[in-house]
């Protein structure tokens, strides 16, 4: 029996338990598409067990938190959150599971031990398949369960999955990460990089399709290095359809039938490779916006955040790509107030901001993360400036971003319509194909599909669109 087929029989055993009960779950899920898509896992495991969703936590006889480490204040709310559930454990004694890159820190694992000591199970990044068997010995005999490895993990496949949505799904290609970039605590929880089997992926990537998916991203934290590890340290695998790195798997998911669009996030600007150039622009499916984490414009800071790559070498990659993918356009991550980093530095950042016109930029505020080099750095920034360089940067990205919406008046794009809008039952909401939302009067049964629309105004934050059939 493998581990997965020994996880099912646990999940019967819960679910014989709870016989003739009418047991709910409530979820909290902080961080990245990936931890979303692990937590799409864990409420697989958890229907399995006969548990149903409820949003109200207070009804929830287990509440599961899937938690995030990448910046300080996901902390914060984990540790306001086990504040307030403190009375309805006493009260209800509801289980409480705490899991994901947060566990994988032992400073915070103490921290919960010892002022929370109510919550009954701590799960980790790599254990996270093991949630039924947890789940069944709390409910036996209500001991508490510290199941966290310090492991590099492995590729477990078969976890039962409910996914959030029934028009775009998350598939993540591989785990973990190798490049230590020095504010990251990414490699530190969710150890090596380790890439799922062609087949796998495929085979995952083709039932969504016969079940009606028509968007896929691919995940993972460094998407183009897919494969090399094995490829470069000779490990062995499966090559499946000709399928051997990040290039040829995205051909291969272009030609699932039914799938129409593609995105992956996220890549990195030192693996962008020629092959991985020439498949996006081959691959009609493939979404043409390119997600290319800048963190930061200057090459000396970009060099003591072990980034790999110059201010030039990303230009003269944005170059490259512009060149060969006609209409491409770029969404980007940058950190600001990385340890050392002055104003002038700061103004490469803005460089390349104007240089590159993102369609979208992710901006943080640079935390500091414990275990991290650049948490022992001595240079670090001190939070005013760090806010003031935010509130400038956020600036110039709002005033581009606003100069690029009025470009899209008058065009025709092809939007996939994935459901009414949040604050318009009447209305429905899609997304271009360089992910801006768009919203339009239409009928219900557009839901699912991708259609053209003529962009008719923009709102800072989504485009009106119109369609004529
Ligand atoms: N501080 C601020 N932002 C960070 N990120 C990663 N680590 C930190 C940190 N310590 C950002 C990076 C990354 C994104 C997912 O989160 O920009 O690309
Ligand atoms: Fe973190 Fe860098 Fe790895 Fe991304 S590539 S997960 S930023 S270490």
């Amino acid at each position: 029996m493998n581990k997965v087929e020994q996880e099912l029989e646990y999940m019967e055993k819960v679910k014989e338990y709870h016989q003739g009960k009418d047991v709910k779950y409530a979820i909290f899920t902080m961080g990245c598409q990936l931890n979303e898509n692990d937590s799409e896992k864990i409420e697989g495991m958890l229907v399995g067990m006969g548990y149903t969703k409820t949003e109200d936590s207070k009804q929830a006889d287990i509440i599961v938190y899937n938690t995030c480490c990448v910046r300080e204040n996901a902390e914060e709310r984990l540790f306001g959150k086990l504040g307030e559930i403190k009375k309805q454990k006493e009260e209800k004694g509801t289980v409480i599971a705490i899991g994901g890159c947060m566990m994988q820190e032992k400073h915070i694992t103490e921290k919960i031990k010892k002022s929370y000591p109510f919550v009954d199970i701590l799960f980790g990044t790599h254990t996270l398949y093991k949630l039924p068997e947890d789940i069944y010995h709390i409910l036996e005999n209500r001991k508490k369960i510290e199941d966290i490895a310090y492991i590099d993990g492995e590729v477990i496949e078969g976890i039962p999955i409910v996914r959030g949505d029934h028009i775009k799904a998350s598939v993540t290609i591989m785990n973990g990460c190798n490049n230590f970039c020095s504010y990251c605590i990414v490699p530190y929880v969710r150890g090596r990089e380790r890439s799922r089997s062609p087949r796998d992926i495929l085979e995952e990537i083709e039932s969504l399709a016969k079940q009606g998916y028509k968007e896929v991203t691919l995940l993972g934290q460094n998407v183009n290095s897919y494969l090399r590890v094995e490829r470069e340290k000779n490990i062995p695998f499966e090559e499946y359809r000709g399928v051997n790195s990040f290039a040829t798997l995205l051909r291969e998911v272009n030609k699932i039938e039914g799938i129409e669009r593609i995105r992956f996030v996220s890549p990195h600007p030192k693996d962008f490779t020629q092959d991985v150039i020439e498949a996006i622009r081959d691959c009609e499916k493939v979404s043409k916006i390119i997600h290319l984490p800048l963190q930061a414009g200057s090459t000396s800071v970009l060099k003591a955040m072990n980034r790999k790559y110059t201010k030039e070498q990303y230009l003269e990659l944005v170059d490259k790509i512009k060149r060969e993918i006609p209409h491409v356009v770029f969404s980007t991550d940058i950190i600001v107030g990385f340890p050392g980093e002055t104003q002038r530095n700061f103004e490469d950042t803005l460089d390349v901001v104007k240089k590159v016109g993102y369609e979208q930029v992710f901006m943080f505020i640079y935390s500091r993360r414990v275990g991290t080099p650049g948490d022992k750095m001595e240079n670090q920034i001190p939070e005013e400036i760090k806010h003031e360089r935010f509130n400038q940067l956020k600036a110039l990205v709002e005033g581009q971003m606003e100069e690029q919406n009025k470009t899209y008046i008058g065009t025709v794009q092809k939007v996939l319509i994935e459901g009414t809008s949040k604050n318009n039952e009447n209305m429905l909401t899609g997304r271009t194909d360089s992910n801006k939302v768009v919203i339009l009067e239409g009928d219900k049964n557009l839901i699912g599909k991708m259609v053209n629309l003529n962009i008719i105004s923009e709102h800072m934050w989504y485009l009106k669109g119109e369609y004529r059939g």
